[in-house]
């Protein structure tokens, strides 16, 4: 029988910064995680960092070995005008960073082995006991064994498909949900990518150009749901993206033989509350945002930055209050995103049923926000990300 005081259920950069965090503060964890190892560094994701998602990391010793990329913002680019810059230097005095998830879960996979932390891999038919108990409990299976893990906490970090969230009774979680009628189709490409993340707006469909390091691009192109990779060789998918931008930016962009590409679903989608009995929800467990704005590993991040506070003041100081605020204070943060997000997603694709009068609202949100200096640092004080809450 073994004994922890927190049980992390996923190993993703959520299971694994709390695990972390919390070793730093002399709290003991064990993350349980599903997949191999090999699967969970190779998963691919979004690449924008807000500034207090960096402050944090480096707080907590991460980062420094990191490659990443200092930008001043992002930049909008729409049919038939001039592009202009979300600049979060200018306007909140702060940088958002480019950098690959898959670094940062490498990093934090490499920290938690140097300090001897506890990671169970290739753990089978996760569930969670007594939550609404004292002493709540993990069940598993490793190596066809059936084990046991005791704990004072449960760290719901399990991501989408998670158990987690499903151990919630149901009569007490409601969920939101908001699926959109596109995809986007990603290509990764070892070639120099743009200086600047640029998002653009085509009557022909959205475009992202976006980056990993100075040496590999990643590009995207609204599609449909139904989009069959195999009618996409990377020249159509190349000259379709250089179609989208505005021509002096598409003579930028320098072409090459994909290493990846796929077709990602975009959906909104947010459970309540994020907390059951002594069972806590942090990361794609309890939400997932569309990808305009690349919120959805800064949310993680903030969720583990609340979350590891309440374990330390309930853990030294018997201080309960942070935790029974958890699910309320992240749910602010999360829905501030959630909101983002959306109107981002709103505002840079074309929706199949948009009739005039909304593309043209569309197309005068787009004039005011190059307009009017109030409407950028507004957009740019969310897209660099709002402070943690006290
Ligand atoms: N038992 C144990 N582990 C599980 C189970 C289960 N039943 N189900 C899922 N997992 C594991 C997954 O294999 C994965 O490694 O939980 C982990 C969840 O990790 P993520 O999906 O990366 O979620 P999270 O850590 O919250 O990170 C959020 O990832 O999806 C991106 O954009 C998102 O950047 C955000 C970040
Ligand atoms: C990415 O680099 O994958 C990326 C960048 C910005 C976004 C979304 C995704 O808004």
């Amino acid at each position: 029988m073994k004994r922890t005081q927190v049980a992390i259920i996923g190993g993703g950069p959520a299971g694994m910064l709390l695990s972390h965090m919390l070793h730093l503060d002399g709290i003991d964890s064990v993350v349980i995680e599903r997949q191999p190892r090999d699967h969970v560094l190779k998963r691919i994701r979004a690449g924008v960092l807000e500034y207090g998602t960096v402050k944090l990391m480096h707080e907590v010793g991460l980062g420094e070995r990191m490659e990443r990329h200092a930008h001043d913002g992002s930049w909008i680019a729409w049919e038939n005008r001039q592009p202009f810059l979300i600049d979060t230097r200018k306007h909140t005095g702060k940088h958002m960073w480019s950098f690959g998830q898959t670094a940062i879960t490498e990093e934090l996979y490499r920290v938690r082995e140097r300090d001897g932390g506890r990671v169970i891999d290739e753990a089978q038919q996760v569930t969670l006991h007594d939550l609404d108990s004292e002493r709540p409990w993990v069940g598993f299976e490793k190596d066809g064994e059936a084990q046991r893990l005791e704990c004072n906490y449960v760290a719901g970090c399990d991501g989408q498909h998670g158990v987690s969230r499903n151990s919630i009774p149901k009569d007490l979680l409601r969920t939101f949900e908001r699926a959109y009628p596109f995809g986007w189709l990603g290509i990764m490409s070892e070639t120099p990518p743009l200086k600047e993340i640029m998002y653009a707006h085509h009557s022909r469909g959205f475009a992202l150009a976006s980056q990993r390091n100075p040496m590999l691009s990643r590009y995207y192109i609204q599609c449909d749901l139904a989009t069959d990779l195999a009618e996409w060789p990377d020249e159509r998918f190349w000259e379709e993206l250089k179609r989208r931008f505005p021509p002096d930016i598409a003579d930028r962009i320098v072409t090459g033989p994909s290493i990846e590409k796929s077709v990602a679903p975009l959906r909104s989608f947010v459970a309540e509350p994020m907390s059951y009995g002594r069972l806590f929800l942090a990361g794609d467990a309890a939400h997932i945002v569309p990808p305009t704005g690349a919120k959805g590993l800064n949310l993680a991040v903030s969720d583990v930055f609340y979350l590891h506070r309440a374990l330390v003041a309930q853990f030294k100081k018997s201080d309960s209050r942070y935790l029974e605020r958890y699910s309320e204070t992240a749910l602010r943060r999360v829905w501030n995103a959630e909101r983002l997000s959306w109107q981002l997603m709103r505002l840079m694709h074309v929706f199949p049923d948009d009739d005039d009068f909304t593309r043209r609202i569309n197309l005068n949100e787009f004039d005011h926000l190059q307009a009017s200096p109030a409407a950028q640092a507004a957009l740019a004080e969310q897209y660099v990300g709002m402070p943690f809450e006290a």
